[in-house]
């Protein structure tokens, strides 16, 4: 009996580290904690959305002041078929938002993935002409943004349109309209909400020649009269890749082009990566055990590793929060995580703040602590 309670009371001790007991003495959250520095959001499933997840709600609306819809907001779902319009989803999760006081986000006008398949193509199979392109994403954008009018404070209006090596991605926006159909879909988003703010948004952001890219998009589309308020940094990244340096003076150089930055999609994997950071969802590798190394969860070693860098991420983020808007985490719990399933499929991947049986991760009082460091 005495050594069940020594062995409690040690699990106890490791369990709860310093930084564990301040924030749960002091009852503090992401949310509280990030009160005065930037908004922390999180982005929305739809068992989230409809309430299924319940222990996920729960973190959501004690932890985050901010949302985005991880997919339901996507193209392909809110106009399957042209002029068809579907928003039971959108609205749910906009009403979610609304009455728990979050800043909602709007995930993603134009992107040439999750798109139905009719928008580039007329009946005969032919691509569209130029003009039908930009009736068509007028459209949709000024049917979509107007809905939410007043309600969505922040578009993600144009994502991955960028390549690392600076270089448009050649995708049927880009093909049929050219560079215009970036600037053209900030302007129809304006129109339809004059006081929402906008964002370009993109993976591997850091890349020395997609930052000089996406700041000449942005002075372009500022010398032309239209409104960006941001760039969206995706923060899908790894143990090594990027490093912090890199990440930063990506950073300080979108601050320094006018816009704020939004740290958008964080998630940190654990797992070797057959390739960097890539977030290109078509991008797919066939399974290996070899790659799926933590099933039964994380060596101590690998834990300290990965807690560290969400640390160093968050100071740097802490650092910069005068040119951060925002940071919202890719989910709630690691089992709703896109990265088990990406970029191999069926690994166990432990990315996110909270663990696969809603626990709050010790990193989490680490974070908050980082908060009340001069
Ligand atoms: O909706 C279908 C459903 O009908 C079907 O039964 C089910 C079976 O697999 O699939 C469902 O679609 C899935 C969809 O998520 C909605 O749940 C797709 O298979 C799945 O591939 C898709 O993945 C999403 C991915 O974007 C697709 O592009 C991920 O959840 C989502 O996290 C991910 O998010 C993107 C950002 O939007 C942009 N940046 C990169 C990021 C990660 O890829």
């Amino acid at each position: 009996m005495k050594r069940l309670f020594i062995f409690l009371g040690a699990a106890a001790i490791t369990a709860l580290t310093p930084c564990n007991i301040n924030a749960q003495r002091s009852n503090a959250t992401l949310k509280t904690a990030f009160k005065d520095t930037f908004y922390i959001g999180t982005a929305m499933s739809l068992p989230q959305i409809y309430g299924k997840d319940r222990k996920s709600v729960e973190i959501i609306k004690k932890q985050f002041s901010s949302i985005v819809a991880e997919n339901c907001m996507k193209s392909m779902f809110l106009q399957p078929e042209e002029d068809k319009f579907f928003f039971d989803d959108a609205d749910k999760f906009v009403a979610f938002g609304e009455k728990n006081n979050m800043f909602i986000i709007g995930h993603t006008l134009i992107w040439h993935s999750q798109l139905p398949k009719w928008f580039f193509t007329e009946k005969d199979g032919r691509d569209v002409s130029p003009e039908v392109l930009m009736q068509r994403m007028k459209n949709h954008i000024t049917t979509v943004v107007s809905r939410y009018k007043g309600r969505v404070k922040g578009w993600d209006v144009v994502n991955e349109a960028i390549m690392e090596d600076g270089s448009y991605r050649k995708s049927k926006f880009y093909e049929i309209l050219g560079e215009d159909f970036i600037p053209l879909a900030f302007q129809y988003a304006h129109e339809a909400d004059p006081d929402a703010e906008l964002y370009y948004n993109d993976y591997n952001e850091w890349y020395p020649g997609k930052v000089a890219t996406v700041i000449k998009m942005v002075k372009d589309i500022k010398a032309r009269g239209i409104r960006i308020d941001g760039v969206g940094m995706q923060a899908h990244v790894g143990m090594d890749t990027p490093s912090v340096s890199e990440y930063e003076t990506a950073i300080s150089a979108y601050a320094q082009s006018g816009v704020k930055v939004n740290i958008t999609e964080l998630d940190i994997s654990a797992l070797p990566s057959p390739w960097g950071t890539s977030a290109n969802v078509s991008d797919k590798i066939a399974y290996d055990e070899k790659m799926n190394p933590y099933k039964k969860g994380l060596p101590a070693d690998v834990q300290a590793g990965w807690e560290k860098r969400y640390e160093d991420f968050f100071r740097l983020f802490l650092k910069h929060k005068n040119s951060i808007r925002r940071v919202t985490l890719w989910g709630v719990t690691d089992s709703q995580s896109w990265k088990n399933d990406f970029p191999i499929k069926g690994r166990t991947d432990y990315p996110l703040l909270f663990d696969r049986q809603y626990r709050t991760k010790p990193v989490v009082g680490k974070i908050i602590q980082l908060t009340k460091e001069k």
